[in-house]
């Protein structure tokens, strides 16, 4: 089932989400998995959380994580890990070994033997996959999600928990988790802002004929919470 929040305000829509994770956290015994996404939206959030929530959430029961991440340093604008460096965890008591970012200055290949390693040793399990407590996503104005773009629709239900893509256009190298990963966590939240997203939610959200060809409108957890965080610019009308 998708549950579909709408904010007037997207600053209201990143407070919310903020104060879910805090929920989360509080609401958990032990540690808590979050897999992060790159995007402006998100940005805004880390923004929030490294400046209103550094004191309000046990950061040292948080291990983050990465859904995807472009293959340039960790120092590169590019990053997705630096994003969330500068914005958040330079502001945070977080243990290091609580960080468990893709490391793009390596090979991509390396980078995701990397990333499924420290998947296998890390990550909880359950029925045998990761089991993440909250995936964060965004989605592109071309329906992608994390870097699962839509000429790879096949990374949706493939057995791989993390794979090398490249951008369609650009052909940058990234290395992204996949549906097998994403669709068996807990909570996934999708956070859309904006007028330009408005058509790709229209299309999920009345499950069209275009759907089919969205990432995003795979994205349908296995056992867990679906929740898609909308601002009214991105959402329809009636939703
Ligand atoms: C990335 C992402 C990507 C992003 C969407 C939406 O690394 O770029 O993980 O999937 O979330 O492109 O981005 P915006 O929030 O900027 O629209």
């Amino acid at each position: 089932m998708r549950v579909v929040r709408i904010f007037n305000k997207t600053e209201e829509l990143i407070r919310n989400v903020a104060e879910s994770i805090k929920t989360q956290i509080n609401h958990c015994d032990d540690t808590l998995h979050i897999a992060l996404s790159g995007g402006s939206t998100p940005k805004r959030l880390f923004c929030l959380l490294g400046d209103e929530y550094s004191k309000s959430i046990e950061w040292n029961r948080v291990h983050l994580w990465w859904g995807d991440e472009r293959i340039v340093p960790p120092t590169d604008e590019d990053s997705n890990f630096k994003q969330v460096n500068d914005l958040l965890i330079s502001k945070i008591k977080i243990p290091t070994q609580n960080i468990h970012r893709i490391k793009g200055e390596l090979s991509a290949n390396e980078a995701c033997a990397d990333l499924e390693s420290n998947l296998q040793s890390d990550m909880p399990e359950k029925e045998g996959i990761p089991h993440f407590d909250i995936v964060l996503l965004g989605m592109g104005d071309d329906g992608h999600t994390a870097s699962i773009f839509p000429d790879r629709l096949d990374l949706l239900s493939c057995d791989e928990l993390c794979t090398v893509v490249h951008h369609p256009i650009s052909a940058q190298e990234r290395v992204t988790m996949t549906g097998k990963i994403i669709n068996h966590a807990k909570n996934i939240w999708f956070l859309v802002t904006g007028n330009d997203k408005r058509e790709r939610v229209d299309d999920i959200f009345t499950e069209n004929e275009c759907a089919e060809n969205l990432p995003a409108a795979h994205i349908l957890p296995t056992n867990g919470e679906l929740v898609w965080f909308l601002d009214k610019e991105a959402s329809l009308k009636n939703s």
